[in-house]
């Protein structure tokens, strides 16, 4: 059956959270691990307001880290989905950080992650479309489609 299209700010996420010393190395900055999983739940959180499927995650790329994040950063997570191919779908995931005795927000890290959609017996289920509307949106979505052709291929 053929799914109903949705906008991207639909399903897109803003998430938060505080670097606290047990999610730092001995030099007081926040593991890549931590930050990772940020990356993930984010993107899970994305999805899961697209599809009600199950998920699974098979591929994680594009991962920068900009600038270390310290103890006491206040971190804005936000996810969106770039692309939906058949079964699977892009999420480009972002992380900002706002030091201590600070206003203004710094890039912290980045990743792309991909995710299958999966029936009742596991195998890969197609899923709705997105529809990018803004220029950025746009932009994501044909850039999606070049890193797929990169992921096939590299
Ligand atoms: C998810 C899984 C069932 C898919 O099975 P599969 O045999 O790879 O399925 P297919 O080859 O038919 O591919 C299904 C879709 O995944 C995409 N895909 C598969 N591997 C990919 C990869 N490494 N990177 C990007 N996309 C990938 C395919 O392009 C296809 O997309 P489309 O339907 O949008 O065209 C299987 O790969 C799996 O179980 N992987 C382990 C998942 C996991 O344990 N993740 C960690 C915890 S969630």
């Amino acid at each position: 059956m053929e799914k109903a299209p949705k906008t991207i700010k639909e399903s897109a996420s803003v998430t938060h959270d505080i670097v606290h010393p047990g999610d730092t190395n001995s030099y007081g900055i926040a593991f890549g691990g931590y930050l990772m999983g940020l990356l993930d739940k984010a993107a899970c959180i994305a999805v899961r307001r697209h599809c009600t499927n199950r998920v699974a995650t098979v591929a994680i790329d594009g991962v920068r880290f900009f600038n270390p994040a310290k103890v006491g950063y206040i971190l804005d997570i936000k996810a969106s989905i770039n692309r939906v191919f058949n079964s699977s779908m892009e999420v480009g995931v972002k992380v900002t950080g706002t030091p201590l005795e600070k206003t203004e927000s710094i890039d912290i890290c980045k990743a792309y992650i991909t995710f299958v959609a999966l029936d009742k017996e596991g195998k890969p289920s197609p899923i709705a479309p997105v529809i990018p509307e803004t220029d950025d949106e746009k932009r994501r979505f044909e850039e999606a489609l070049v890193r797929r052709e990169t992921r096939k291929h590299p």
